[in-house]
């Protein structure tokens, strides 16, 4: 049976920008946005255009520039934020405005001061709005992770009446457990009126470390649509991880869900985002760090060396990685040390070689962290080339 679709919906220059110090300018923005639509991006959330009359020219510019992904632009739920996100994504081949208003008690109390029933009022206002300016218009109950599920789906179903067709629930806090997460969804596909004329959307935030798992389980209970990022960077500890996911519906085939994701652009994807705001990608970051397909201890090293699945889920090419590595370290075995010497072009005779090279390169090792190719000469210079 074919595996049923989950659209990707990118907020890399959106949700990923708004961190201190990422912030991008129209050429940069629209550089990303042409490899995530090479890439096989549904949806790119392409900016904020109230936000700053820089981010309206650069979602502008995608509009114009970007055929092959459907171009969103932010907005709250006012008049003056629509229109600007609509007069910013006018020329898109598919425009989106995505819209909404908070959802949970705090954010009803505290920040927007307005009863339940207001928040009714202006979501609907928002969507009829929009939705006479756009191709489609995505809703969002901003903080849904913490919000009351019975009033959640009544906002969700005055808003799909008023033209709403993606309805997007976030964990704006990260608060959720990826069962509480899973069941919220579930309970909304089942207690919705109208649902079957919407798409569900995840967008999960990762102050505990849950974006990835609630986002999985957010698909797994009828969702189709992930909102995320490269490198997982977004507001404070990040959002779901783009890569992440989309590896996690091709390694568990019988989740019977995929995207379009070409998975062989993660690799420099994360490196060009990495590089452009100057945010570094931890070295052990699932499917795109450094060390995400490297190796250096001894028992594992010997296991990789003997077949590469013994250590690894994933291919490395397809993600973009050319090969596995082995890395010497002190905690790092002979057959390592062979493997990457005879590599290297040095040709080891015998045992009595291997064990006087290894006792040399272990000395060197202690003192160094990381022995490399340059140390070879040291270690081998009693064996010929
Ligand atoms: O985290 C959040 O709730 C958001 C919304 C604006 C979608 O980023
Ligand atoms: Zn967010």
């Amino acid at each position: 049976m074919a595996n049923e679709r989950v659209y990707i919906f990118d907020t890399t220059l959106r949700d990923g920008e708004q961190v201190p110090g990422c912030q991008l300018n129209a050429q940069e923005k629209l550089t990303i946005a042409k490899e995530l639509e090479a890439m096989g991006v549904d949806i790119i959330e392409a900016g904020f255009p109230i936000s700053s009359p820089g981010d309206f020219m650069a979602v502008q510019l995608l509009a114009s520039e970007i055929k092959d992904s459907t171009i969103c632009a932010l907005s709250r739920a006012n008049l003056n934020d629509i229109d600007a996100a609509a007069a910013a994504v006018k020329h898109a081949k598919r425009s989106r405005i995505h819209t909404g208003i908070g959802v949970s008690e705090s954010h009803m109390q505290h920040k927007l001061k307005l009863t339940p029933e207001q928040i009714i009022e202006r979501a609907v206002m928002a969507v009829k709005h929009a939705k006479n300016l756009v191709d489609e218009v995505e809703f969002y109950a901003e903080d849904a992770g913490r919000a009351d599920n019975a009033f959640l789906a009544k906002v969700l179903e005055n808003v799909i009446a008023a033209g709403a067709t993606i309805l997007n629930i976030p964990d704006t806090t990260g608060y959720c457990l990826p069962e509480q997460y899973g069941e919220k969804i579930k309970y909304l596909v089942n207690n919705v009126k109208g649902i079957e004329k919407a798409i569900l959307s995840t967008h999960c935030h990762n102050d505990l470390g849950l974006a990835t798992a609630n986002s999985i389980a957010g698909i797994s209970n009828g969702a189709r649509q992930i909102e995320c990022t490269i490198n997982g960077i977004g507001e404070r500890a990040g959002n779901t991880s783009l890569e992440e996911v989309v590896m996690i519906m091709r390694q568990h085939a019988h989740l019977g869900l995929d995207t379009r994701i070409n998975a062989k652009k993660l690799t420099s994807l994360s490196k060009m985002v990495s590089d452009m705001m100057r945010m570094p990608v931890q070295a052990n970051k699932a499917i795109v760090g450094a060390h995400a397909f490297a190796h250096s201890s001894g028992i594992h090293q010997d296991g990789v060396i003997k077949n590469r699945e013994t250590y690894e889920i994933i291919n490395p090419e397809d993600v973009g990685v050319d090969e596995s590595s082995i890395i010497l370290t002190a905690r790092s075995g002979r057959a390592a040390l062979k493997f990457r010497a005879e590599k290297a072009g040095f040709i080891i005779a015998d045992n009595e070689a291997l064990e006087l090279a290894y006792a040399k390169f272990l000395t060197i090792a202690d003192r160094k962290k990381v022995v490399d190719t340059e140390d070879f000469a040291d270690i081998f210079e009693q064996i010929k080339r």
